[in-house]
């Protein structure tokens, strides 16, 4: 039910703040430590590389996944798009767990592969918000989301939910985390919750940016990168504009060519390390005639910024800096007469393959 929303896109952005809090809570343990069911822990550290399995925003997910392993637990990691795996299948290590991030768990792309790898002998682990889904039930491991039901065909909670769940399960396998991870989730989820409060800015800023344009660029480096790629999906899926998330540095290798008087181009700087280089980007494409639209973070803000986040661990930045992006895709689809809740072509779970 969708109450007094107008639609669940907006109801389920909302929930993200709330959806991280429930998150922390349901992997706490009594001491109030952040924990996972420890078979699944010991699978993961006996693993000598891990393989994340997705589609779509689920796959941008667990390429922030991949970071939260490599940087917090040292486990190597290898993410690949659940359609190409089968056919495209990389050597294998000599240990791998196979770990499937899906929403609802009944992604047929995801399916084939964990029916594969299950016939190989490999042990497998699902992160699903559908307890009881195909891929929950086939594989050896759950984690569960705790986003509740997501209706809308654009993920959002769900990624959210991916995301925070990914860190906690880094976070719990690795040996020194050098993180104060519940306390940095309590953070973050303030931050969404800041963001969320200002909607009418984001209502403005689609319409300003995105009423009438073809297309649109997304462009961050490190993990604004990830969140550029889930930026450009949400965009295109609910609005119909043709838009690329880029890596910052990618773009003047060829994609600028498209770069024309007006050109939208939205850049995540909340990267500190990567912030003067993603900055000179955003000037190479600006004196191409780009419309810019800079999101930083409170600490590396300047003033011609269109939006500055508030300040969270640049490892959870994800989780803040997405909701700017899929703000700005609903009311840019909204200002566009588009359905929502229903793009049109699109399906929320896909079965075929
Ligand atoms: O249920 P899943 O997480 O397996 O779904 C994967 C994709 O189909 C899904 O994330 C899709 O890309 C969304 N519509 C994006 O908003």
């Amino acid at each position: 039910d969708k109450g007094t929303y107008p639609h669940y896109m907006l109801k389920e952005m909302d929930e993200q703040p709330a959806v991280v809090r429930r998150i922390t809570q349901k992997y706490e343990n009594e001491a109030g430590q952040l924990t996972i069911d420890p078979a699944i822990q010991q699978a993961i550290q006996e693993a000598d590389r891990l393989y994340i399995i997705a589609a779509g925003t689920s796959y941008h997910a667990g390429l922030i996944g991949k970071q939260y392993f490599e940087k917090l637990a040292k486990i190597p990691v290898e993410v690949h798009i659940a359609s190409e795996f089968g056919y495209n299948m990389p050597l294998l290590s000599k240990k791998p767990l196979f770990i499937f991030i899906s929403q609802s768990g009944e992604t047929a792309d995801s399916r084939q592969v964990l029916v594969k790898v299950k016939e190989l002998g490999y042990q497998a682990l699902t992160m699903t918000n559908a307890p009881g889904s195909t891929l929950s039930r086939e594989a050896d491991y759950t984690l569960l989301l705790h986003a509740g039901p997501e209706i809308a065909v654009a993920s959002t909670k769900a990624y959210v939910a991916q995301v925070a769940v990914l860190a906690i399960t880094a976070y719990v396998v690795a040996d020194q985390p050098e993180i104060e991870l519940k306390k940095e989730l309590g953070i973050a989820a303030n931050a969404i919750q800041s963001i969320i409060d200002r909607k009418e800015e984001f209502a403005k800023l689609a319409e300003s940016f995105l009423a009438t344009t073809r297309n649109a660029f997304f462009i961050g480096r490190g993990m604004d990168y990830y969140v550029s790629m889930e930026g450009a999906l949400k965009l295109k899926e609910i609005s119909y504009i043709q838009a690329e998330g880029f890596a910052g540095g990618e773009l003047k290798h060829g994609t600028i060519a498209l770069i024309e008087d007006g050109t939208p181009v939205i850049a995540l700087a909340t990267q500190k390390e990567v912030a003067l280089n993603l900055r000179g980007n955003v000037k190479e494409v600006v004196a191409r005639g780009a419309n810019p639209c800079i999101i930083s973070m409170e600490g590396m803000e300047e003033a011609n910024d269109a939006i500055t986040i508030p300040h969270v661990h640049p490892l959870l930045s994800p989780l803040a800096a997405v909701v700017p992006v899929q703000l700005i895709s609903y009311y840019a689809a909204l200002q566009r007469g588009c359905d929502v809740d229903k793009p049109r072509n699109l399906a929320k779970s896909v079965t075929v393959e």
